[in-house]
């Protein structure tokens, strides 16, 4: 949410029109008017106000989802009215939510799971508003365990960290200013631009609550090695005694992975991950608001931080920052899980990713760019200018997208790689092979007109749109 503080005037006035002619009225802009509106007016004024938002289709910013089946926005609407939190006024959305972490408990392979009986499954896990407030959540169960270990072995508890790339989101800042915890940001360096075994467990010790490993980077799409950084916190253990849990920000990849790469060990198989979150809203394919937080077991969720409410008679554990919350998107998602099924999601997200390799490769060919990233990993890439292009910068670039309505976001790069310049570019479902032609002719078209300038005419100062990747705006480093 923006922090706005008031502003306009009482007498600021924004101009209501009829459909044809000219202006018959106005209402204030920044005051409550004095009296009541004709809903079809009030809706109009709204919506005629919200054209000047970009399309949502072009949106390559965001991975927040952009499209959702027609039946999906009907089911929502008739659950638009339903509060998460009123669990026993709405038991069987709440039943939903829980099939939901089931399902997310077996997609992520949490011991147990696999087995017959749902008894086996020990894992627990929360629908949230989106990964940020799981991170929020799962950070202070970090917290929470690291704080109980010290006071039972009678150490002091302050001053803990948390490890983490300094590729990490936006998120991960605020839960470290937020709950008092000292970011660890490992630098990127040379062409390394994620966090790795070796660098992760060099910044841990005794005060280390975890580390972060992100499954699917928000600057480039690429995954962090999380089954090497485990291996190397299993290492630390063995030669230190330090015994650091693994949290994976599986934001996007939560969602990927297990389709795309179900090779890849990156989740509950490896004993060192204690939790996970993914956001419902990217490749869980829902409209926004909603994410998910399993841990692997009880354990690793201190029962100090559950709350109760009440549930058909008896009571029902919840851990959440808000206390009300839409319940539409949790029953949204289990649509997309009975819609999708695997075959689906695999479906439509290996489309994306074919989609996201040929754009990046296309984008290559044309010599004005080196990819960082193919899409090969999350259906996202980065891509700088080659050496030789002198004329534009990615700030040019993305402006001149933007006259044709495409939202191509442009940013220096991670911390410490702030030299490259880059372009990313966020495939979701939606964005078919016909409108990836449509962007790479745009590209021709822009690279081909900015060519001819004599110097670049932006810079950095004009990253202005860049989804968490651009974080260190604002923000006051500490440790
Ligand atoms: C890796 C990662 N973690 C966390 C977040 C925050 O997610 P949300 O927008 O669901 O709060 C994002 C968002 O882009 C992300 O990419």
């Amino acid at each position: 949410m923006a922090l706005h503080q008031p502003h306009g005037t009482p007498t600021d006035t924004l101009a209501v029109n009829p459909r044809y002619g000219r202006t018959v009225a106005a209402v204030p802009r920044h005051a409550l008017p004095e009296g009541e509106m004709n809903p079809v007016a009030a809706q109009r004024i709204v919506q005629d106000e919200l054209l000047l938002d970009g399309n949502a289709r072009l949106n390559l910013a965001t991975f927040v989802t952009t499209w959702m089946e027609p039946e999906a926005a009907e089911l929502m609407a008739s659950c638009f009215d339903k509060n998460m939190i009123d669990k026993d006024e709405y038991p069987q959305t709440a039943e939903i939510e829980s099939r939901c972490v089931s399902i997310l408990s077996r997609l992520w392979n949490a011991p147990g799971s696999a087995t017959a009986t749902e008894a086996d499954d020990t894992a627990v896990g929360c629908s949230t508003t989106g990964s940020s407030e799981a991170a929020m959540l799962a950070g202070m169960a970090l917290k929470r365990r690291w704080e109980a270990r010290r006071r039972a072995a009678g150490q002091p508890t302050d001053r803990p960290n948390i490890v983490m790339g300094a590729n990490v989101q936006v998120c991960w800042d605020k839960f470290a200013r937020y709950w008092d915890v000292e970011p660890r940001l490992v630098p990127m360096e040379g062409e390394r631009f994620h966090l790795d075994g070796p660098t992760a467990a060099a910044q841990c010790d005794e005060r280390t609550i975890g580390v972060v490993g992100i499954l699917g980077s928000t600057f480039d799409g690429s995954y962090e090695p999380i089954a090497e950084i485990a291996a190397a916190l299993d290492d630390l253990q063995e030669r230190t005694g330090i015994d650091v849990p693994l949290h994976v920000d599986a934001a996007s990849g939560g969602f990927v992975a297990p389709f795309l790469d179900p090779e890849l060990v990156w989740d509950f198989r490896l004993p060192r991950v204690a939790s996970i979150n993914a956001s419902g809203h990217k490749y869980g394919l829902v409209y926004p608001g909603v994410g998910w937080a399993l841990w692997r077991d009880k354990d690793a969720l201190p029962e100090d931080l559950v709350f109760r409410v009440s549930y058909l008679g008896g009571d029902m554990p919840t851990f959440a920052l808000n206390f009300s919350r839409p319940g539409a998107q949790v029953v949204a998602q289990y649509f997309n899980f009975l819609r999708l099924g695997h075959e689906g999601y695999r479906r439509v997200h290996q489309a994306s990713r074919e989609t996201a390799t040929r754009v990046a490769a296309s984008l290559e060919e044309t010599g004005a760019f080196r990819a960082l990233t193919h899409g090969d990993e999350l259906p996202v890439f980065a891509v700088t200018l080659a050496d030789d292009v002198d004329a534009f910068s990615v700030y040019d670039l993305s402006a001149t997208l933007r006259e044709r309505g495409w939202l191509v976001p442009a940013y220096p790069f991670v911390e410490a790689r702030e030299d490259l310049h880059v372009l990313r570019v966020v495939v979701r479902n939606g964005f078919s092979d016909d409108l990836a032609d449509l962007l790479l002719a745009d590209v021709d078209r822009a690279i081909a007109r900015l060519g001819r300038q004599r110097e670049p005419l932006r810079g950095a100062e004009h990253a202005d749109f860049s989804h968490g990747a651009h974080r260190r705006k604002g923000t006051v480093r500490t440790g």
